[in-house]
């Protein structure tokens, strides 16, 4: 549906959910996501909700799978739309370990943003991100996130604690980049 030039962001089919069930009980990869401590995921689990969702028909929103090589190598989506603002929160993960480092996540942002900038009209995309992410926060500065906040060892995760980092990019600046 939207192309990079290494990725594809499309639907998430029912096929992708195998190699989504091996990624999400990677305990590695859920660190790296942030959010709640890991926990164990049934593949039972996330069928149910897969077709728990096509059940109730309509679109699937903002929520892409990404694509490269013709595999499912992950998802991206925005979410937290505010609709005053027009700012919304974006996130991303690459489950397949051997897609990491290679410049397909900052593909796949690239493509996000144009479609949170061109297609939904938004004046802002934040996110946020573990201080330990190294990787995670280089690939968004490439893509023009910008540091707004730190919340200092806000984070309990895998045996200590870790910064909470505030990214964003607004609307002018991410315009300006595209012309240079
Ligand atoms: C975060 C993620 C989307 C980034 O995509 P990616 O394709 O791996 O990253 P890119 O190739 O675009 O950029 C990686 C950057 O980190 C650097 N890097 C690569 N491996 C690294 C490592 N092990 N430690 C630190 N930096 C590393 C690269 O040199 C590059 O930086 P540079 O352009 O300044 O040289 C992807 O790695 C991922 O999904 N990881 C697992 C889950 C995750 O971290 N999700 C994010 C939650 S906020």
């Amino acid at each position: 549906m939207l192309r990079g030039e290494k990725v594809l962001l499309r639907p998430v089919k029912r096929e992708d959910l195998q190699r989504q069930w091996v990624f999400n009980n990677d305990i590695e990869f859920e660190l790296l996501g942030g959010g709640d401590p890991p926990e164990p995921q049934a593949l039972e689990r996330l069928e149910a909700e897969f077709d728990e969702n096509v059940r109730k028909g309509g679109r699937d929103g903002t929520n892409f799978a990404i694509e490269a090589d013709g595999k499912y190598i992950g998802g991206c989506g925005l979410f937290h739309f505010d609709e005053i603002a027009h700012t919304c929160e974006m996130g991303i993960g690459i489950g397949d370990r051997a897609y990491w480092g290679h410049g397909y996540g900052r593909d796949a942002v690239r493509v996000l943003l144009d479609y949170a900038f061109c297609q939904r009209n938004l004046h802002k995309v934040w996110l946020r991100v573990n201080g330990d992410n190294e990787r995670a926060i280089r690939s968004y500065r490439a893509c023009g996130f910008v540091e707004e906040g730190r919340l200092r060892q806000h984070v309990w995760s895998n045996g200590k604690y870790v910064d909470f980092v505030y990214m964003g990019v607004v609307r002018d600046e991410w315009a300006a980049a595209q012309t240079s």
